[in-house]
């Protein structure tokens, strides 16, 4: 593993403290709603399940897989959803997860999918945007990073290290 990580850029304990604030900052701003998270597979799975049990209203939970990454470390340009988007998404208050926000291809790709479905509402929440996205919107942000390809907490490079509890550089070499 030391061969391909490099240092840590956002440890355990930081992450924890702001999925906490995150959590609370949605259910104050969803208050009065049932909220429904969406949480964007393989990356957003482990983020989410960390945010949900920090909001403090009735939230439900409906994942959705789509990828743009493939094996490797740069975006494709293509959002690859395999799934039709499920009928109970209609009418929901929904709160789109995701890892990270680096071209908002994704994003932006499922947000109009769900309003075909009939979504009375979509929020997004992402843990990390990249420097290069600083413009595009997003409801919820945790951090701003550097425009560098990071691994750990569900972030993956060719799937492996998403069980990383902290979230680290690749080394150059990499
Ligand atoms: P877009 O370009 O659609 O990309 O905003 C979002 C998806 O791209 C993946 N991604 C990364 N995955 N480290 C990763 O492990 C990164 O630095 C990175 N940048 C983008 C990720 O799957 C995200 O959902």
């Amino acid at each position: 593993m030391s061969e391909v990580l490099g240092e840590v850029l956002l440890d355990r304990e930081t992450i924890r403290n702001r999925v906490r604030q995150l959590g609370r900052l949605i259910s104050s701003d969803m208050e009065g709603l049932e909220p429904c998270m969406v949480p964007v597979l393989d990356g957003g799975m482990v983020f989410a399940a960390d945010l949900i049990r920090e909001i403090s209203l009735p939230a439900t939970m409906i994942p959705l897989k789509a990828s743009s990454y493939g094996s490797g470390s740069e975006s494709s340009g293509v959002v690859d959803l395999p799934w039709e988007l499920p009928k109970e998404l209609s009418s929901k208050d929904i709160i789109l997860v995701d890892d990270i926000l680096d071209t908002g291809l994704t994003l932006e790709t499922l947000r109009r999918k769900l309003f075909d479905v009939g979504a009375q509402s979509v929020r997004t929440c992402v843990l990390l945007r990249k420097k290069k996205s600083i413009h595009l919107p997003a409801d919820h942000i945790g951090f701003d990073i550097p425009d560098v390809f990071v691994v750990g907490y569900g972030l993956d490079l060719g799937g492996r290290y998403r069980n990383l509890p902290d979230i680290s550089f690749l080394r150059e070499t990499a």
